[in-house]
C-alpha cells in the first residue's frame, strides 16, 4: 500500500531524484564511518586495552589472543585494523587509536551535514511545488468542485496536508534508505562476534516490528480524523471572519466560538487519543529491547562460560545491539508516520486526480462570434439535488439584443447564465454556438465571449486600475478610465486618496456596493466581451446607486448583447425580449407590450405587484 503511495508520488520527486541520491549516499557513508569505529573497537580492546602482567614495561610490544570458531572470519579485518593502530609501544597504539576515533566521528558529522542540509533544500522545494500543483489543480476544476466542499477544508489541503506529507513521506525516504543500511552494517558486526546470539536477537527485532505495525494501522486511521478535524476548525474560522458583519449583528459570537470550542474539543480529544497510542509505541518499543537485551545477556553469559567467547566480546556484542535499536526505533516510529502521512497524500492526490466535471474542449471560440446561441431542449440537474434546476428550455440569444430573464427567486435564471459560461455542463441538450456544441470548445477563449457582472463583486487585493484591468494586465491608463467612465465609476475614483492607485479588496479601502458594483462593470467592459451578462447586478443596491449602476448598464447595452436577469422588472422594460423563468421553465416570452397584454400572465402579475409596492413606497423591499 505504502509502495503505491510512493509509486504515486514519484512524478513530484522525480525532479529531485539526484540531489536524494546524493542525500542517501552522504548518509551512507556516514553511517558506515560511525560502524567502521565500532569495528575499531574489537582490536582496540582485544589487544591494547588487555590487562597486562605485572612488571611489563607500556613500551612492550602488543600481543593478542583471538578465538578462531566465528561465522564470520573477523581475523582479517582485526588484522587490518591492528595494522593500522599497532605500535612498537602500547602508548603510541593507544594515541593512535584516539587520533582515529576522534577523525571517523568528525569526518562522520561532516558528512552527516551536508546529507541533511541536501535533503532540506529537496524536501523544502518539493513542498513548494506540490503546493504550487495542488493549488494550480484546484484552479482548473470546476465551479462546483468548490461548491460541494468547504473553504476551509480545501485550504487545509494546500497548507496543513502538503506540510504533512513532506514531513512524513518525504523526509524519511532518506530514513527508509539509510537506517537499514545501518542497520545491516551493525548486524554484520553482530554477526561476526556471535552468530548464534545474532539470532536471537534477529527473532526479538521481528517480534516488536509486528507489534508496530498492529499499531501504525489505527494510528493512521487516527490521524485521518484528525485532519478532517483541523479542516473543520479552519472552516468555522473562515466563516466567522468572512461573516464577522452577520455574526456580530446576530449576536451569535457566542455561539460562532461555541462551535468553534466544540470542533477544537473533539480535535483535541482525536489528537490525545493519536499521541496515546503514538506515544505508547516508543516505551512498548523499548520495554522489548530491554527484554531481549536480558535475554541475550543471560545467552551471552552462558557462552562465556562454555569458552566461546571472551567478556569484551560480550560486552562489544552487547554495545553494538544497544546502537542497533536506534536504528530499530527509528524505522518503527517511521511506520506510524508514513501511515500518517499516507492519509494527507491521499487527500491530496484527491484533488491532483480530480477531473473537472466541466471538461476543456479542443476548439478556439473565434473573437467574434456569428449568433444566434442557441439552447436546444437543455436539462440540468445539480449533482446534490433531487430534481432539474432546468427543465427542457428553448431559447435563443440573438445579435445585439438585450435579453432579460425574469421570473421568481430560485426559478433557475442563474443556473440558465452559468450554463451559458460553462461552469456547469447540460444534463441534457444542448448549447449550439456557431453549429457546434459548447462543450467542444476550449473554455478559456469560450469564457473570454463573456462579460459578468454579479450581485456580489470580488475585488481582489490590489489597486483600483489593475482591479478594473483583471483580466486584461496591458491595458492602458486611458482603457481603463475610459471603461470606468462608461460605467459611472471615474469620478468617484478620482476622488479616492489615491485615485486609480487606490488599494482595493479585503484589506484595502472601503468602498459602498454601488462604487465596487460599478468597478465590476467597468471591469467586464474593459473586457469588451460580445456578450454581456448582468445577473441582479442591481438587486443590493441603494435607489441612488441603483440610477447610477442602472444607467451605466443601459448606455452600454446599445449596440451589444446581452442577457440581463433583473429583479426589479422596472429596469428591464426597454428589454428586447424579456423570457419568464419558472421552476426550470421559460413560461412566458416576448417584449414588455406583449408579456403585459397576457391576460393572469406571471409577468403581468409579478408586474402589478412591483408597481403597487412601488407607490406604496416598498420598492426597496421586494
Ligand atoms: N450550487 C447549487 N447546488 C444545488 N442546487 C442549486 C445550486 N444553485 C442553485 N440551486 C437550485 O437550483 C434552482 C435554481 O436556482 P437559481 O438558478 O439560482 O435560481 P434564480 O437565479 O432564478 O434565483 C433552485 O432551486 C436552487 O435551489
Ligand atoms: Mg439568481
Amino acid at each position: 500500500m505504502l509502495l503505491k503511495l510512493y509509486t504515486r508520488l514519484l512524478p513530484y520527486i522525480k525532479p529531485y531524484r539526484g540531489r536524494m541520491l546524493l542525500a542517501t549516499l552522504l548518509n551512507v557513508v556516514s553511517s558506515f564511518l560511525n560502524v567502521m569505529v565500532f569495528m575499531a573497537i574489537i582490536p582496540i580492546v582485544q589487544t591494547v586495552l588487555t590487562p597486562i602482567p605485572h612488571g611489563t614495561p607500556a613500551s612492550s610490544p602488543v600481543t593478542t589472543r583471538l578465538p578462531s570458531n566465528k561465522l564470520i572470519d573477523q581475523q582479517s579485518i582485526v588484522d587490518f585494523f591492528k595494522s593500522l593502530f599497532i605500535s612498537t609501544s602500547r602508548e603510541e597504539s593507544l594515541l593512535k587509536i584516539c587520533a582515529f576515533i576522534f577523525i571517523v566521528f568528525a569526518l562522520k558529522n561532516i558528512f552527516s551535514y551536508f546529507s541533511g542540509y541536501v535533503m532540506t533544500v529537496v524536501e523544502g522545494g518539493l513542498v513548494k511545488d506540490l503546493r504550487d500543483k495542488v493549488f494550480a489543480k484546484l484552479s482548473t476544476l470546476s465551479i462546483d468542485y468548490f461548491y460541494d466542499r468547504k473553504a476551509g477544508q480545501l485550504l487545509s489541503r494546500v497548507t496543513n496536508d502538503v506540510n504533512t506529507v513532506n514531513s512524513t513521506l518525504v523526509s524519511s525516504i532518506m530514513t527508509l534508505v539509510g537506517q537499514p543500511i545501518q542497520l545491516g552494517l551493525y548486524l554484520f558486526v553482530l554477526f561476526s562476534i556471535n552468530a548464534k546470539l545474532s539470532v536471537i536477537s534477529f527473532a526479538i527485532a521481528i517480534g516488536s516490528m509486528w507489534l508496530i505495525n498492529f499499531f501504525g494501522k489505527s494510528i493512521k486511521r487516527m490521524s485521518h480524523r484528525v485532519q478532517k478535524n483541523q479542516g473543520d476548525i479552519l472552516a468555522i474560522a473562515q466563516e466567522m471572519i468572512g461573516g464577522v458583519k452577520v455574526v456580530k449583528s446576530f449576536g451569535m459570537e457566542h455561539y460562532e466560538v461555541s462551535r468553534f470550542k466544540e470542533e477544537t474539543r473533539v480535535h483535541y480529544q482525536s489528537a490525545k487519543r493519536l499521541a496515546r497510542i503514538r506515544q505508547f509505541i516508543g516505551p512498548v518499543n523499548e520495554t522489548l529491547a530491554v527484554a531481549g537485551f536480558v535475554g541475550i545477556l543471560y545467552f551471552g553469559g552462558h557462552e562465556v562460560f562454555a569458552g566461546s567467547m571472551d567478556g569484551g566480546e560480550l560486552f562489544l556484542f552487547l554495545l553494538a545491539l544497544i546502537t542497533l535499536m536506534q536504528p530499530v526505533r527509528t524505522l518503527s516510529e517511521l511506520n506510524g508516520r508514513l501511515h500518517e502521512g499516507a492519509a494527507a497524500a491521499e487527500n491530496l492526490f484527491a484533488i491532483l486526480e480530480a477531473n473537472p466535471t466541466v471538461a476543456n474542449g479542443e476548439v478556439i471560440a473565434p473573437a467574434a462570434i456569428s449568433f444566434p446561441i442557441r439552447f436546444e431542449h437543455v436539462e440540468f440537474m445539480y449533482s446534490t439535488a433531487t430534481d432539474s434546476a432546468i427543465k427542457g428550455i428553448d431559447l435563443e440569444i440573438r445579435p445585439n439584443e438585450v435579453l432579460a430573464l425574469v421570473g421568481p427567486s430560485g426559478g433557475g435564471k442563474t443556473t440558465l447564465v452559468d450554463l451559458l459560461v460553462r461552469f456547469y455542463d447540460p444534463s441534457m441538450g444542448r448549447i449550439v454556438l456557431e453549429g457546434r456544441d459548447l462543450k467542444d470548445y476550449d473554455l478559456n477563449s469560450l469564457r473570454k465571449l463573456f462579460g459578468i457582472v454579479t450581485q456580489d463583486t470580488v475585488l481582489f487585493h490590489d489597486t483600483i486600475a489593475n482591479n478594473i484591468a483583471y483580466g486584461n494586465r496591458n491595458a492602458s491608463k486611458a482603457m481603463i478610465e475610459e471603461a470606468a467612465n462608461a460605467a459611472n465609476a471615474h469620478s468617484f475614483i478620482t476622488e479616492l486618496p489615491q485615485g486609480y492607485e487606490t488599494i482595493a479588496g479585503d484589506r484595502g479601502v472601503r468602498m459602498s456596493g454601488g462604487q465596487r458594483q460599478r468597478i465590476a462593470i467597468a471591469r467586464a467592459l474593459l473586457k469588451n466581451p460580445p456578450i454581456l451578462i448582468f445577473d441582479e447586478a442591481t438587486s443590493a443596491l441603494d435607489t441612488e446607486n441603483e440610477m447610477l449602476v442602472q444607467e451605466a448598464i443601459e448606455r452600454l447595452l446599445k449596440l451589444r448583447t446581452a442577457v440581463v436577469i433583473a429583479h426589479r422588472l422596472s429596469t428591464i422594460q426597454q428589454a428586447d425580449r424579456i423570457a419568464v423563468v419558472n421552476n426550470g421553465r421559460i413560461v412566458e416570452l416576448g417584449s414588455h407590450d406583449e408579456l403585459m397584454s397576457y391576460k393572469d400572465g406571471l409577468y403581468q402579475r409579478l408586474f402589478s405587484i412591483q408597481t403597487r409596492a412601488a407607490s406604496e413606497g416598498l420598492v426597496s423591499t421586494l
